[in-house]
């Protein structure tokens, strides 16, 4: 068996425009470069794990138009299996303006077409299908439709396929259903603020905000902070792992959070398959291990490192996808699974 990720979520073309600073209401501004890259936040963090050299299926829906077809040629570049990639006709394909200021950041105005017409009965979705139990781990996030997205999660549960729910963008009225069937739940601070209505302004507060979302379903919490790395919750334990290298330049952070996302997944596999005993399933393997209080604690930290360093890579160049490090431009020992 080889580590396999598999990813449910969005594909937006990236139209990216630099930018002096944000423009204000009503202003016309000037850029100073423009660029269009594949985004999506799904698809952003399906192309970290392929870049890493993972097994990698991506769920999705593009338009049958330009950018459609060109995301389906990315995909095959990257590596990514794209059999259950549909293409819907008389829809674009999701499109994404981006504003980056001369600090890296961003901000994203996200107009989802085609990937709106992803649907749990969809011919490359169907309930009763097995897309996920050749992966060890599911990645999903909240640019799709929530019906495919539990679907693909229910599927994953049934099959012992190991599931990470990235709550990106913020939603506000989620079914409880979505965090009940995540065995990892990864936010930032904003998310983890709208799931949990906690503060989110100091360590013992996120730590509590941790605590509300064990609560809710998921046994394992991966917070992400930006600069600061990322943070670790099983039951009362709690860790900050600071990101552990200092970027050269801030360039672009746009992405970055996906590439900590399909690196953690992707390390993740790696870890599972280390320690999964014969015939064990990956989500059994999860849960032993988050019940290890050395080699899980251990192996998830070493997981969360990796993909900090990965993020961090992210943000010294422009543009999403197209700035994520690949496995061979990464420092030696990342991949390292024996304890
Ligand atoms: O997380 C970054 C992504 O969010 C961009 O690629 C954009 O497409 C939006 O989906
Ligand atoms: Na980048």
């Amino acid at each position: 068996m080889e580590p396999s990720v598999c990813v449910v979520g969005a594909c937006n073309m990236d139209l990216v425009a630099y930018v002096p600073r944000m423009p204000v209401i009503g202003e016309t501004l000037h850029g100073t470069k423009f660029q269009m890259g594949f985004g999506g936040k799904g698809a952003n963090q399906a192309a970290q794990a392929a870049k890493l050299g993972t097994a990698t299926t991506f769920i999705g829906r593009v338009g049958d138009d330009v950018f459609g077809h060109q995301f389906l040629d990315n995909f095959k570049k990257v590596g990514i299996r794209t059999d259950h990639v549909g293409v819907v006709s008389g829809v674009s394909t999701g499109v994404a303006p981006i504003n980056v200021d001369q600090h890296g950041a961003n901000s994203i105005v996200i107009v989802n077409g085609a990937n709106d017409h992803l649907t749990e009965n969809g011919p490359s979705l169907p309930p009763s299908g097995n897309q996920t139990d050749c992966a060890l781990v599911l990645v999903v996030q909240l640019e799709v439709p929530l019906a495919p997205t539990l679907a693909a999660l229910r599927l994953a549960r049934a099959h012992g396929v190991v599931t990470i729910v990235n709550p990106a963008p913020a939603r506000e009225g989620l079914p409880a259903e979505l965090l009940a069937l995540a065995d990892i739940v990864s936010p930032n601070e904003p998310e983890t603020h709208m799931l949990t209505g906690c503060p989110v302004d100091s360590e013992a507060a996120l730590r509590q905000a941790t605590e509300t979302l064990m609560r809710q379903g998921p046994p394992c919490v991966v917070l992400t902070l930006g600069a600061r790395g990322a943070a670790l919750a099983v039951g009362s334990r709690f860790e900050q792992v600071p990101v552990g290298r200092t970027p050269a330049k801030v360039v672009d952070t746009t992405g970055a959070g996906d590439s900590f996302v399909g690196s953690f997944a992707t390390l993740l596999a790696h870890h599972l398959l280390a320690s999964a005993t014969p015939g064990e399933q990956p989500r059994a393997t999860l849960l032993r291990l988050l019940s290890s209080p050395h080699e899980g604690w251990t192996r998830l930290l070493a997981c969360i490192r990796g993909a900090n360093v990965c993020a961090s890579m992210s943000v010294e160049r422009e543009g999403t996808q197209c700035s994520y490090p690949t496995r061979d431009q990464l420092p030696a020992g990342l991949f390292e699974t024996r304890l």
